[in-house]
């Protein structure tokens, strides 16, 4: 039906193409009313298509994914502490990888370094992927930022807005921040055992306007594009963009490919930037990454500094 919206479809043609009665069907058309679908139901011409439901839907979101990228599973919750937490508990009961994990509220959502990630039931994106990597822990440096870069395309290319990456695992919007990454990965000995990739996702503003100690610093897709955001659309995207993007990584193919992506959308490139490293501060010029992801710092002394973990900060001109 969702290939011939605003046509009538008929309940037999239906039934003979699903094989199925004209009364399963009819059973069918009132479960999908119940998930939030409309249908004028006209004799003899059967049912069309009025209104799909505008929050995440598990079976819209298959409907629109690439044919070829269905071979993983997807489970949408209503609610959940975080999506990454049982992305994982999934994995450590053997759940067969590669799934998904989304959302429509976390009540515990996390960021990196401890913080809490804003998670209310607003039409935002909380997604966990679930891998189980046969590639060396060191390899994994390049892995958040890799697929930084694809869901920034993606973003680009699905809205038509031009979003920024900040090293290591920001999604930005005018110098806010829209979005965040959190990989986490289990690893015995020399070899990952499991990997969750987490994306949050602000899609809309919160109704009564972001908390104060996020006022300044947040913000959300709905201020770049005019419209409403089909949801589900681009929840099937970016599955299979991500998946794609993980093919790609495992099978090494992605070395050449992130170095250009990561220049066209990164945003600390040639800006003023703090870091800290270790207890010292540094402050610089922000140069780009390196083969192994780290960021590149050239100091006011003169030197590069590689820096592999932590956070940064823009520095505003004038400021040391
Ligand atoms: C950050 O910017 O610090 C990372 C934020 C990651 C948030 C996402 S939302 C889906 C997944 N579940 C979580 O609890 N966290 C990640």
């Amino acid at each position: 039906m969702l290939a011939h919206e605003n046509a009538f479809v008929s309940g037999s043609a239906m039934a003979k193409k699903l094989g199925i009665s004209r009364v399963a069907v009819w059973q069918h058309m009132e479960k999908l009313r119940q998930q939030g679908f409309e249908f004028e139901a006209v004799r003899a011409r059967g049912y069309r298509l009025t209104s799909k439901p505008a929050r995440l839907e598990p079976a819209l979101v298959r409907a629109y994914l690439p044919l070829r990228r269905r071979s993983f599973t997807l489970a949408v919750l209503d609610s959940i502490d975080s999506t990454n937490d049982e992305a994982a508990r999934e994995l450590a009961a053997g759940r067969a990888d590669p799934f998904v994990i989304m959302a429509r509220e976390q009540t515990q959502g996390r960021g990196r370094l401890g913080r809490r990630w804003l998670s209310e039931p607003n039409g935002n994106l909380y997604a966990s992927f679930a891998f189980r990597p046969r590639v060396a822990p060191a390899r994994m440096q390049t892995f958040t930022l890799w697929m930084g870069a694809n869901i920034c395309e993606l973003i680009a290319n699905f809205c038509r807005v031009a979003p920024g990456l900040k090293w290591p695992n920001d999604l930005l919007f005018d110098g806010r921040k829209a979005g965040g990454m959190l990989t986490e990965a289990r690893i015995d000995a020399d070899q990952i055992r499991d990997l969750v990739f987490g994306l949050g996702l602000n899609l809309s503003t919160p109704k009564g306007g972001w908390p104060a100690e996020l006022k300044d610093r947040a913000t959300a897709l709905d201020t770049q594009v005019a419209g409403t955001l089909d949801v589900n659309k681009f929840a099937a995207a970016l599955i299979g963009r991500v998946l794609l993007a993980y093919e790609k990584f495992v099978g090494g193919d992605h070395v050449e490919e992130l170095a250009d992506m990561w220049n066209r959308h990164d945003v600390l490139r040639g800006r003023r930037i703090a870091a800290l490293l270790g207890s010292e501060r540094l402050s610089g010029t922000a140069s780009g990454i390196d083969e192994e992801g780290a960021l590149l710092l050239r100091t006011d002394r003169g030197g590069i500094e590689r820096l592999r973990a932590g956070e940064v900060t823009l520095q505003r001109p004038g400021n040391a």
